[in-house]
């Protein structure tokens, strides 16, 4: 922890998973524990995070008769993430910050590619286009089957991803499954089954490692 105060490399964290998967829960505990341990940390969550971001949102989720095209969801969701990048991401990381995202890039590679089968590869482009580049160094995927996220869930008004059902959040599972093995540099899986003081435990000792591998 002592390494850690004293690291002047900013971490770029990611977290990923399902609806309903417990990724929130993880990031607030984390977010006390970098504070506790001085590390100033900036959080956004995704889609929004900046005043134009939060309208694109709005369009995103809200329930509407007419069908949004997977291609249209998708330049949405990377339009957010855009503004989200330049206006608060980059300069957090250029003042050496903690970037702590809930979800990012890979959450349109598993809603968008494995919940409305579009093309892996035309994403990752429309992400690298969005992002500026911007990668996190480590991905904490919280991985709970469609069953449960959906029975964890308690919203009384599901907004349209939440609405899409069983079939959808397993396809998203499952593309996300996919990209653990994509991308086995920054991807970390977590039993989301665990309780979360041990699913974060596991979280703080991975970003200790981290560290400590990458500093010199
Ligand atoms: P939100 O209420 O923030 O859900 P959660 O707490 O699970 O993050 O709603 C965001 C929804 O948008 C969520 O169902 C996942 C979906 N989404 C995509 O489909 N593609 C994306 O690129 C992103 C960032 C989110």
């Amino acid at each position: 922890m002592i390494r850690m105060s004293i690291s002047n490399k900013p971490l770029f964290i990611s977290f990923e998973g399902i609806d309903g998967c417990g990724k929130s829960t993880q990031v607030k505990i984390l977010l006390e524990r970098l504070e506790q341990a001085r590390i100033d940390s900036t959080l956004v969550r995704e889609p929004g995070g900046t005043q134009l971001s939060e309208e694109i949102r709005d369009i995103l989720l809200k329930v509407r008769d007419d069908t949004m095209a997977g291609r249209t969801e998708s330049l949405l969701m990377t339009a957010s993430r855009a503004q989200l990048t330049h206006e608060i991401i980059i300069p957090a990381l250029e003042k050496r910050k903690f970037v702590i995202a809930d979800r990012f890039s890979d959450s349109t590679l598993a809603y968008q590619g494995g919940g409305r089968n579009l093309n892996i590869k035309w994403l990752i482009e429309l992400n690298n286009f969005a992002t500026f580049g911007v990668s996190p160094d480590l991905t904490f995927f919280i991985d709970v089957t469609a069953d449960e996220g959906i029975k964890r869930r308690s919203t009384i008004h599901p907004d349209r991803f939440e609405k899409a059902g069983y079939e959808f959040q397993e396809k998203v599972r499952n593309q996300y499954l996919k990209l653990v093995k994509l991308f086995p540099d920054r991807f970390i899986t977590l039993d989301g089954m665990e309780t979360p003081h041990e699913i974060h435990n596991q979280i703080w000792a991975d970003i200790k490692k981290y560290i400590d591998n990458n500093e010199n």
